[in-house]
This record gives structure tokens, C-alpha cells and sequence, in this order.
């Protein structure tokens, strides 16, 4: 990301964080949102066993329908909008890099969430050249400990995907980051130490790790996946608490990782939300069939095959969705107990920015 870029979306979060105590109408017309994630697909080439996903597929919205979602979403924000592609798999949506490119070349800030077992060298250089915002990859254990969870074989083809990815971004000088996913639960908790391993060595940049979540929509979601030592859990999250702190590859914020030993052992977020959820005022989400909302659960806010984003955002239904959520207790560790200090934010900001890749 351009520097001037990193500043405009810094503002458009700090506007978004003045404008959430205003009431509305005020809010919703001059608010817009600084990051919008696109499920483009549900299917998925993969069965991870604590994604439901795939298993939920449903009918797709067309590529032409995506780039005219993608040209009001252009107009309203005037191009500093962050968009996470993610799915299901994208790489299995027919015309995906073309959705990609017209993102981009719409001056929006496209970055995506990958298995990386479909990179091949052709698509790992024009993603590389398409100067996206990030390509996050999913991996949650090195060899047998991915594999549990991915399937068997998974971790060899994710890390050939990786590979590719990392050469084409030397070959082609792109500055787009390559960033470890990790869904942390149970089985995964004993290999920790060899990832942070491989992020050292593998050439990515960064990792940033998410509890696994209980999620109601995923029909084979089971908690006992979540179920291990207490101080394999503890033991693992120091591993990563000690990284954090001495170099510079694991992304989430101090305050973020010291609530996830807690978040296993009561299988939820720790304790009453201390803070309002904010999923409503500076985010959307629009799945693989257009339909739009902030949270999976609180309520669509309209399609937008049929309704432009920028009208939905201030609708009635989207003031309802608010109110919902204004008043969710869950709390979610990406959400509401992501709390970020200002050094944390800084951090964030430096590596977007930052003036050269590996
Ligand atoms: C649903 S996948 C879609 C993109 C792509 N197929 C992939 O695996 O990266 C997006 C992310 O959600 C994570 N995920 C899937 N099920 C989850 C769950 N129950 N709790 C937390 N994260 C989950 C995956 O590990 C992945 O990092
Ligand atoms: S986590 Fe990603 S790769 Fe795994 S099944 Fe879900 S969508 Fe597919
Ligand atoms: S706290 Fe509630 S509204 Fe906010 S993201 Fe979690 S489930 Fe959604």
C-alpha cells in the first residue's frame, strides 16, 4: 500500500471511530466503511475439519454482477476501502483473478485468504504483479499437524503454493505481503513451535493466528475440536506471547493473544464485552450469492445484485443490524477483544507501509 493510501484508510477509521457516537442519521451517511470481505464462493476443493463451509453450497452471483457491485463500492468510498476476498476457496471461482484485477484497477484495495494448494507459477506471478493489498494463507500446522486438519497431503501442496508465491514476488518485485493464517484449536496446539519455525524460514512475512470459533452456520463445527491440555494451550500461547515480543512476525496485538488461553478454557470469549461491538461501523460483508450484512446471524441488510452497497449501508434494515449488534453480548475475539493499543496500531500501519519485501 501506497503511503497515502495507508493515510487514507487510517482516517477513514479514525472519521468511522468519531462518527460511532454520533446518532443517526448522521452516522450511516457520512460513515463508510474501511474494509468490506467478499465470501466469492462456498466451494472449496478442501474439507478442514472445523469449516462448514463447503459443505453449505449455494448459488454464485456472476463476475459482471461482481464488477458492478465493485463500481458502486468504488464510487462511494473513492477507492481507499480495504476488500478481503475469501470463501469457500476463491481460487475455485471461475473469473476470480478478473474480479481481482477490476478491484484494482478501480484503485480499491484488494487482498485475499487462500489455501494455496490451486497456486500454480502462472497465477502466483499475475497475482504477484496485480500489486495486491495482501495474500493471506491458511496454514495451521507444519507437516502431520496441518494435515489433521487439512487433510492428508494438504500441508506438501500449501507449502509448493507458498513457495510459488514467494518466487514469483522476488521475480516480479512485488510488494504484496504474504501472511500466515492460523486457526488455533486443539490438535494443532503441540506444533506451534515448529511454525513460527517455518515462518523464520519459509520466506513469508508474518502470521497471524485466530482461535477457532464455534460458529452455528458451520454444520460440522464441534467444539471438542477446541479440546486439549490446558497447558499445552498455556504453554503454546506463551510460545507465541515470546515471539511477538522479540521479533517481528506474529501480527495479532499483545492484548489479543493474552485472552486466548482464556478463550479455550471457557470455549467463548472471557467475561462480559467491555466495549460495543463495532462490526457494524466500519465493515461489510457480501457472500457468494450478494446478499450483504455485518455479522453472519444479526440480520441482511439487502442484496446487492438488487440494492448498491452505498444505499444499503444507510437503509432501515442496516439501522436495525446495528442496533442488534449494538447490544450482542458474545463478544469475538477478532471484534470486540481485539483491542489494539496506539503502538499496536503504529505497528499495523509500518508493516502496511513498509518500503521493501524479503
Ligand atoms: C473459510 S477460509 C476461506 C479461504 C480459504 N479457503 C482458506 O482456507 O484460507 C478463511 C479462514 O477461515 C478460517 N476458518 C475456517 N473455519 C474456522 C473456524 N471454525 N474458526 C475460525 N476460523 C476458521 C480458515 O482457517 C481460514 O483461515
Ligand atoms: S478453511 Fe478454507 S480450505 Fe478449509 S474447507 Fe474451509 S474454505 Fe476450504
Ligand atoms: S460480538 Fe456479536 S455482533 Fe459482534 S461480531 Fe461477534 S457475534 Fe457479531
Amino acid at each position: 500500500m501506497q503511503l497515502s493510501q495507508a493515510i487514507q484508510v487510517a482516517v477513514r477509521g479514525g472519521v468511522n471511530h468519531v462518527l460511532q457516537k454520533t446518532p443517526e442519521p448522521f452516522f450511516s451517511r457520512i460513515a463508510r466503511p474501511s474494509s468490506i470481505y467478499i465470501m466469492i464462493t462456498r466451494r472449496c476443493n478442501l474439507r478442514c475439519v472445523m469449516c462448514g463451509i463447503p459443505l453449505n453450497p449455494s448459488p454464485e452471483i456472476t463476475v459482471d454482477e461482481w464488477k458492478r457491485i465493485l463500481d458502486d463500492i468504488s464510487n462511494w468510498t473513492r477507492g481507499s476501502c480495504k476488500l478481503q476476498f475469501s470463501g469457500g476457496e476463491p481460487l475455485h471461482f471461475k473469473g476470480f483473478m478478473e474480479v481481482l484485477k477490476h478491484s484494482v484497477d478501480l484503485g480499491l484495495l484488494p487482498g485475499f485468504c487462500t489455501n494455496a494448494t490451486l497456486i500454480n507459477e502462472d497465477n502466483a506471478a499475475r497475482l504477484m504483479e496485480m500489486g495486491l493489498e495482501n495474500i493471506n494463507v491458511s496454514l495451521d500446522g507444519v507437516e502431520e499437524f496441518g494435515d489433521r486438519i487439512r487433510g492428508a497431503g494438504s500441508f506438501a501442496r500449501t507449502d509448493a503454493g507458498i513457495q510459488r508465491l514467494v518466487d514469483a514476488r522476488t521475480k516480479t518485485k512485488s510488494r504484496t505481503p504474504i501472511i500466515l493464517k492460523t486457526c488455533l484449536m486443539g490438535v494443532n496446539t503441540p506444533g506451534i513451535g515448529r511454525l513460527l519455525e517455518y515462518v523464520r524460514s519459509s520466506g513469508v512475512d508474518a502470521i497471524l493466528f485466530q482461535p477457532m470459533e464455534i460458529r452455528e452456520f458451520d454444520s460440522d463445527s464441534n467444539a471438542s475440536l477446541l479440546n486439549c491440555e490446558e497447558s499445552a494451550m498455556q504453554e503454546a500461547v506463551d510460545l507465541i506471547i515470546e515471539s511477538r515480543m522479540k521479533e517481528k512476525i506474529v501480527l495479532n496485538s499483545l492484548a489479543n493473544l493474552r485472552l486466548f488461553a482464556e478463550y479455550f478454557k471457557r470455549r467463548g470469549a472471557p467475561g462480559p464485552v467491555r466495549q460495543r461491538c463495532t462490526v457494524g461501523d466500519g465493515s461489510l460483508m457480501i457472500d457468494s450469492q450478494g446478499a450483504m450484512s455485518f455479522c453472519i446471524g444479526l440480520g441482511e441488510i439487502g442484496n446487492a445484485t438488487v440494492t448498491p452497497p452505498s444505499v444499503a449501508w444507510r437503509s432501515g434494515e442496516a439501522k436495525k443490524s446495528r442496533q442488534r449488534i449494538y447490544k450482542c453480548q458474545k463478544g469475538c475475539l477478532q471484534t470486540c477483544y481485539a483491542t489494539r493499543t496506539l503502538l499496536d496500531k503504529v505497528r499495523s500501519f509500518a508493516f502496511l507501509v513498509r518500503p521493501s519485501t524479503k
